[in-house]
């Protein structure tokens, strides 16, 4: 938390004195640390951003070619680190190896080579392939502390590996923790999702040497999962500090309104994704879209990423939802807990649709646990945040984008004096949605507290940077019944926890669908629903007040 950020920082530096202190995962063959991850979005950013430039990402044979490559590419540059993982489409393997600095890396690129086939066109980039020798060397020098790190590489864990770690912990609330700990992205899967970014940015590098792919969503903002999708926003010309000097580049003038620019730029990406970058398939242009995206399958780092280039307010919200990840260590678990059981009931989906989206059930959770239930809240509001770190509450998008959440989270004040366990937490979630009046209120982060609906839609979620906005526009009515159905199910099975009595106990009984009952009790669950909505049109037109609780500030 960011209570405990001087701390940490301390004793970063105590630990960075210490001399025989050694990274978790190896040593280098200069006894340097791996420093400790930075702790706030905008360190995370550039920490990650920095070790993406000084890497590169070498296919090899298999594991074992790593020996071979070490004794070829430590000629090179100081290699730093070493990671394996395999690809989960095509198994394919390839090591990240990490160099001391960046010139090592365009060195090492400027003097590969191309196979002269006339097949592919040959073009750099960070991504190379390490040419096997049938020579057999076994007097290969590897430094005797240098392991190659290869903790889970870039593997998801299994529904069955899951489901024995879960089975095999001794309460609901570990399994809970357990559930998190397991899933959420590791440090490989992070990396790959840098470097692809990294290629994006390279490709374009002559002509925009300042361009920058910035990584958002669950790949940053700390609820990312094992082979969660990347989300990128590609700024082909980011605002450089001003120089006197008398030579001006000459430019081409943009004819074009603003969005067919875009379109254009988006169009030309597309293409050179397609036609040059290695790796990068599956290219899918949807320029029609409120927010015009190209996807593509990365398929050397095993990403799916969905590419974007119009506007930063998807960085600034992964800004704030990594600041209330780090605000309480009950936030993080809690979210992938209730993402995990909407995906494992079928009420969400991983293509966006009619169904509510990840991004809306982590602000759910969040607005639950700004609320004061039987205990204090967990959380602030977006307003106590806001006013903390000297920001005005009107037009917080267009502050924000010269700003960092996080940056100033550090001076954030708010201790929160709730002691409720995760188990405890996640129950009271189910139970302060089983009764929450989706028909005509809407979820405010920025006050904490439900608010008249502005407009009718059938779950209302105020978009926090920018307020006119519903962030959960595009659920249907029907998908809203279901999840709500699916609350009462899932507060029924946790009330009635024998514990490991049972054989699915827990979470995992929470997980399984009630398909069988839900057929036949959701057609009577729909009427009574219609009847509901029905009476609140019929109390309307008789000039009745929905509410009387808009705006209130809990704080
Ligand atoms: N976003 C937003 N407003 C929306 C939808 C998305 O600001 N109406 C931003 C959020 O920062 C979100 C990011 O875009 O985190 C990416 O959206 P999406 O990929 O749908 O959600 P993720 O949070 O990345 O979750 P997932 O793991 O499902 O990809
Ligand atoms: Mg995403």
């Amino acid at each position: 938390t960011y209570n405990q950020y001087n701390f940490n920082k301390q004793l970063y530096t105590l630990l960075q004195k210490c001399t025989n202190t050694t990274s978790v995962r190896q040593v280098s063959h200069k006894n340097k640390p791996t420093p400790l991850a930075p702790l706030t979005f905008n360190e995370t950013l550039n920490y990650r951003r920095n070790q993406a430039k000084r890497s590169i990402l070498v296919q090899v044979q298999s594991m074992e070619s790593y020996k071979e490559l070490y004794s070829y590419i430590s000629t090179l540059g100081n290699v730093h680190e070493m990671l394996h993982y395999v690809t989960s489409t095509d198994q394919l393997h390839f090591i990240i190896v990490e160099f001391d600095n960046e010139e090592q890396v365009s060195n090492i690129i400027q003097n590969s080579s191309h196979i002269n086939s006339g097949e592919s066109f040959p073009i750099h980039s960070n991504f190379l392939w390490f040419k096997a020798t049938n020579r057999k060397n076994s007097k290969l020098k590897i430094p005797k502390n240098f392991k190659l790190g290869m903790e889970n590489g870039n593997q998801i864990p299994s529904k069955n590996e899951i489901c024995n770690l879960l089975l095999g912990q001794d309460n609901t609330n570990h399994q809970i923790q357990t559930l998190h700990d397991v899933t959420k992205l590791n440090d490989v899967a992070t990396r790959l999702r840098f470097l692809t970014t990294r290629q994006v940015e390279l490709s374009v590098a002559g002509m925009f040497p300042n361009a920058v792919a910035y990584p958002f969503g669950s790949s940053v903002n700390g609820f990312g999962k094992m082979g969660c999708d990347l989300d990128i926003v590609f700024r082909l010309a980011e605002e450089q500090t001003k120089s006197d000097s008398r030579l001006i580049f000459h430019c081409k003038a943009n004819n074009l309104y603003e969005r067919s620019i875009t379109h254009r730029h988006m169009e030309v990406v597309g293409d050179v994704l397609q036609l040059f970058l290695p790796g990068c398939t599956q290219i899918r242009k949807i320029l029609q879209a409120r927010v015009p995206i190209i996807k593509y399958y990365q398929q050397f780092t095993d990403v799916e990423c969905d590419l974007s280039m119009s506007n930063m307010s998807g960085v600034c919200m992964s800004d704030l939802l990594h600041l209330y990840g780090s605000i309480d260590a009950r936030v993080r678990p809690l979210v992938f807990t209730v993402r995990k059981w909407a995906q494992e009931v079928g009420i969400t989906n991983s293509s966006p649709g009619r169904w509510i989206s990840n991004f809306s059930l982590t602000l759910l959770v969040l607005a639950f646990l700004q609320q004061p239930n039987n205990a204090p809240p967990v959380l602030p509001s977006v307003h106590h945040v806001l006013q903390q770190i000297g920001l005005k509450c009107e037009n917080v998008l267009e502050e924000t984008l010269q700003f960092s959440f996080s940056e100033s989270g550090k001076t954030l004040k708010f201790k929160s004096s709730n002691t409720d366990d995760l188990e405890t937490l996640l129950k009271q979630f189910f139970n302060f949605y089983s009764s929450f009046d989706f028909s005509s209120k809407a979820i405010s982060l920025n006050e904490a507290i439900s608010i008249t609906k502005p407009e009718y839609s059938p779950l209302y979620i105020v978009n926090p940077l920018e307020r006119g906005l519903n962030v959960s526009k595009n659920v249907s009515l029907d998908e809203l019944e279901k999840f709500r159905y699916e609350i009462r199910n899932a507060l029924w099975v946790l009330e009635s926890n024998q514990g490991k009595s049972n054989s699915n106990w827990g979470l995992l009984e929470m997980f399984q669908t009630k398909r069988k009952s839900f057929q036949s009790n959701y057609h009577s669950f729909r009427h009574d629903r219609l009847m509901e909505v029905s009476k609140l049109f019929e109390e309307d037109s008789n000039g009745q007040e929905n509410s009387k609780e808009t705006n209130k500030d809990s704080y």
